[in-house]
């Protein structure tokens, strides 16, 4: 089983990731930097030209160092009760 899992969608040009997690027990040894460092070379292969996430904020020093820029407006979700202020914020790349 792979110590990591990243999904995605394409949407046009553009890679949105959807889901990036590594294993509890295997992070910070360098996997993750790997995994999307991949993940980015595959999107270029495919022409694709720019990379989106919505991220934890708890993640964004990893992402920054990943080159991506950070948007750091909180990211407001619309729920049946009202709005809710999620902790996330939207990182991209363009490659
Ligand atoms: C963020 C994550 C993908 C990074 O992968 P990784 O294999 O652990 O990271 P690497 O070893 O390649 O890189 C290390 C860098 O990532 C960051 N990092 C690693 N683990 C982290 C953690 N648990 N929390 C926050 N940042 C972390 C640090 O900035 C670190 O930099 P440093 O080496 O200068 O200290 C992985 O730790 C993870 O899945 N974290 C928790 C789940 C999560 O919040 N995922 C994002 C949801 S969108």
């Amino acid at each position: 089983m792979s110590d990591y899992k990243l999904e995605y969608k394409i949407e046009n040009d553009i890679a949105k990731i959807t889901f990036f997690y590594v294993k509890h027990n295997s992070q910070n040894k360098g996997i993750g930097t790997e995994a999307l460092n991949k993940f980015i070379d595959d999107c270029k292969q495919k022409g694709i030209r720019r990379i989106e996430a919505t991220i934890d904020k708890n993640v964004i020093q990893f992402y920054k160092k990943m080159d991506f820029t950070v948007d750091n407006t909180p990211i407001y979700e619309t729920v049946p009760y009202g709005n809710y202020l999620q902790d996330y914020v939207k990182a991209f790349i363009n490659i």
